[in-house]
């Protein structure tokens, strides 16, 4: 595993000075165009962001905080301001929105009228697909049995929420506040009324063992929930403060790596002995889809575009993706002039970007190769990973193999273009810089293992640290 594996595609260049606002206004006053002889529709997504939880876990690098009710209201006032903004572009009525993720931050300490009223703002600015996946973040200390009656009713037809762990002692250590009672209580009354309920946990806390990340992948599988995300903790773009407490021995020293590699995979595996498998992070029933916002268009292809509302929300439509203000009164502020509250941009033009996710998608059409131009490119490192044992050809899919899940994250850096290799490495020097939980020769053996699959494409080291402010992290990663 890499030890900064939770990025969005392509990596933004921060060093640009352009009027970044005007730069987006003309990309969305164009319908847009297919890419020539693609026949294939991409799927198209709107993300809202809702920066507010009502208490906050040390490991959450999210852009969130807990609010006052009038400054939940000056964000919401903002939000619909945007919405509307953005859905009178040409580019915006051309399109037809086939998932929505109200994500956030916890979007279930908005209250029933503020989610009704969201709802409607949505659906009176973008057009929906009529099966279009409406999915809806929450934390279970801010729902009710009515809550999830009304989520329901408004259309919503998927509900997420974070457990990480069920061990009450790491539960208390990342100051998640609820009860497990409130967990359980939460996952019934969802499952009342949603069919696509499902919990998100973290494997590698500090403190964790392999016996733990086992209990707690069984303990997720018996809940009762339809299906169960488990992330490995990413340490890299996690919160500094937490990052300090470790450093400093406040909190114990989380595994090794390659430890916290092999307790993933261990999860995975108790996760796999009941549930089946969706993709990377994702188990449940075999024939339920996947979300349709998170592996099929932030982790999709080139041809797959979303648009985010609100503060810190990531934009990407194929020649530019874009990011709003990070902080909520400055987003507010913007947006409630009507202004569209934006803060960087960057030329999008990832044509492999269905590549770099395959890993963790765990297939690829291989069809796709020649209408994106990307067979001669491409062709060496297929065969390299194919040869290597790490993907298997089955008709026109490329398949993961079980050794090649070991190695995913190396798998997607293997496939970033050059120029993107320049600028992760950029990021990874300025991270490691300030990450300091990290050791040296984690990220030299992550780069060893990548340049071990295709000399063309080595990732050097970060071992030669640069000094540097905080980089903002790109985008929602999930
Ligand atoms: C932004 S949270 C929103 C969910 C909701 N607020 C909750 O906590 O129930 C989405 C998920 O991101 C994951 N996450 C947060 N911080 C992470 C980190 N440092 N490394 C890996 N995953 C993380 C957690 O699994 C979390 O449930
Ligand atoms: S994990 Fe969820 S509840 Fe915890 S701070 Fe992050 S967004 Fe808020």
């Amino acid at each position: 595993m890499l030890p900064f594996e939770s990025f969005s595609y392509p990596f933004f260049d921060l060093n640009t000075s352009a009027d970044h606002r005007a730069l987006v206004s003309a990309h969305l006053a164009t319908p847009g165009s297919p890419i020539p002889g693609d026949h294939t529709r991409g799927l198209r997504a709107l993300y809202v962001h809702i920066p507010f939880c009502d208490s906050l876990c040390t490991f959450c690098p999210f852009v969130k905080s807990v609010g006052t009710p009038e400054r939940i209201t000056s964000y919401l006032r903002a939000l619909h301001i945007e919405l509307q903004t953005l859905g009178a572009t040409p580019r915006m009525q051309a399109w037809e929105i086939d998932s929505v993720y109200i994500g956030g931050g916890t979007p279930s300490v908005l209250t029933t009228e503020q989610i009704a009223a969201l709802m409607a703002a949505i659906r009176a600015n973008f057009r929906l697909a009529a099966d279009a996946e409406i999915s809806f973040e929450f934390e279970v200390k801010s729902v009710s049995p009515e809550k999830f009656a009304a989520l329901a009713e408004l259309g919503i037809t998927r509900v997420s929420f974070g457990v990480q762990s069920f061990d009450p002692t790491i539960r208390e250590m990342v100051h998640i506040t609820a009860t497990l009672d409130q967990v359980y209580n939460a996952i019934g009354w969802a499952g009342e009324h949603f069919a696509n309920t499902n919990l998100d946990m973290m494997v590698g806390f500090p403190g964790q063992d392999h016996a733990h990340a086992r209990r707690d992948a069984r303990l997720a599988a018996e809940s009762g929930i339809a299906s169960v995300s488990t992330y490995p903790v990413d340490y890299v773009m996690t919160l500094p403060g937490w990052q300090d407490r470790i450093r400093s021995g406040e909190l114990p020293r989380p595994a090794a790596l390659d430890e916290r590699s092999r307790m993933f995979h261990e999860a995975r595996q108790a996760l796999l002995e009941s549930m089946g498998e969706q993709n990377m992070y994702c188990f449940g029933p075999s024939d339920a889809p996947a979300t349709r916002y998170m592996f099929s268009t932030l982790y999709g292809g080139y041809r797959d575009e979303a648009v985010g509302v609100g503060a810190g929300a990531y934009s990407f439509i194929r020649g530019l993706a874009w990011m709003n203000d990070a902080d909520e009164r400055l987003y507010a502020k913007t947006s409630g002039s009507g202004l569209l509250p934006i803060t960087q941009s960057s030329p999008y033009h990832a044509y492999e970007k269905g590549l770099v996710f395959f890993p963790k998608r765990l297939t690829f059409d291989m069809r796709d190769l020649d209408v994106l131009g990307l067979g001669d490119v491409y062709a060496d490192r297929i065969e390299g990973i194919v040869t290597a044992g790490h993907a298997e050809l089955v008709g026109d899919t490329l398949r993961l193999t079980e050794p090649g899940k070991l190695v995913y994250s190396e798998l997607m850096a293997h496939f970033f273009a050059d120029p993107q290799q320049r600028l992760y490495q950029r990021i990874v020097n300025r991270l490691s810089q300030q990450v300091g939980v990290i050791d040296d020769h984690e990220w030299q053996a992550g780069a060893d293992r990548v340049a071990a699959m295709g000399a063309s494409n080595a990732l050097p080291g970060a071992s030669s640290r640069t000094r540097g402010k905080r980089l903002p992290l790109v985008g929602t990663p999930r």
